[in-house]
């Protein structure tokens, strides 16, 4: 059975795409694209032995899914995907992939990032290379909440109907405590205390502070008197 997490980033990928499956690992997503029908071809990537090893066994006589042994995106060529699935990895990794194969990225339409942190180094790079961030959503799972962004090419923003996810606020409080463990960490180091990414982190807080306390403001209004 696949998990929401996946069943997310599967959600975001148009019938009768061609997608690239990057990090493929067990091969759940290649195969579930292609037994929903979501996907007519899928391209697996992965880089090390092992996963591919299992990767090769999970696919092996699924008609439509092919496994290549590689790095990221390098072992495609531009034109043979559509569609870019990378789930799984850490932001700047993803970023790094994106990176390394400019042609293939230019030539898709639609990238399904799940980063599993640094997210917002997934946002900026997007905007920076002149992506449209179409939609997002979020996954739980084993109470870990996962981030989806699905960015388009050429993308009316005003074709997507952005709603409010109802874990928002769930993955808002699980995001502040993190970031409270990790500033109470730095505090102890005056050099970590003074670096830009304390001050960065610090903001990160007290913008989410806020975004709680407004919650509360539009609940108490809500509330009949
Ligand atoms: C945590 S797993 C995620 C698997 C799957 N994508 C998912 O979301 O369930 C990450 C996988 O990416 C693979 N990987 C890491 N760096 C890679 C790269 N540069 N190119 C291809 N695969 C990579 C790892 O070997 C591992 O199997």
């Amino acid at each position: 059975m696949i998990d929401s997490r996946i069943r997310t980033v599967l959600k975001f990928v148009k019938r009768g795409s061609r997608v690239a499956d990057v990090g493929a690992d067990h091969g759940y997503l290649s195969l579930e694209l292609i037994n929903s029908g979501r996907a007519s071809r899928v391209i697996a990537t992965e880089k090390n032995q092992h996963p591919f090893e299992a990767l090769s066994k999970n696919i092996s006589g699924v008609a439509g899914i092919e496994a290549r042994l590689g790095d990221g995106l390098k072992v495609l060529t531009a034109g043979e995907v559509d569609t870019i699935c990378i789930a799984g990895m850490g932001g700047a990794l993803i970023v790094k992939i994106l990176d390394e194969a400019p042609e293939v990225v230019q030539a898709s339409r639609a990238l399904i990032l799940q980063p599993m942190n640094g997210a917002d180094k997934v946002r900026d790079w997007l905007v920076r290379h002149d992506w449209t961030i179409a939609d997002e959503d979020l996954a739980e799972e084993a109470g870990i909440i996962y981030e989806i962004i699905c960015a388009e090419r050429n993308s009316s923003a005003e074709m997507f109907s952005r709603e409010v996810s109802p874990l928002r606020e769930k993955f808002s409080e699980q995001r502040l405590k993190k970031l409270q463990r990790v500033l109470g960490e730095m505090s102890k180091s005056p050099s970590a205390r003074a670096s830009e990414k304390f001050s960065a982190l610090q903001a990160e807080v007290d913008a989410l502070k806020n975004h709680s306390q407004e919650n509360i403001m539009t609940r108490l209004k809500e509330v009949p008197t």
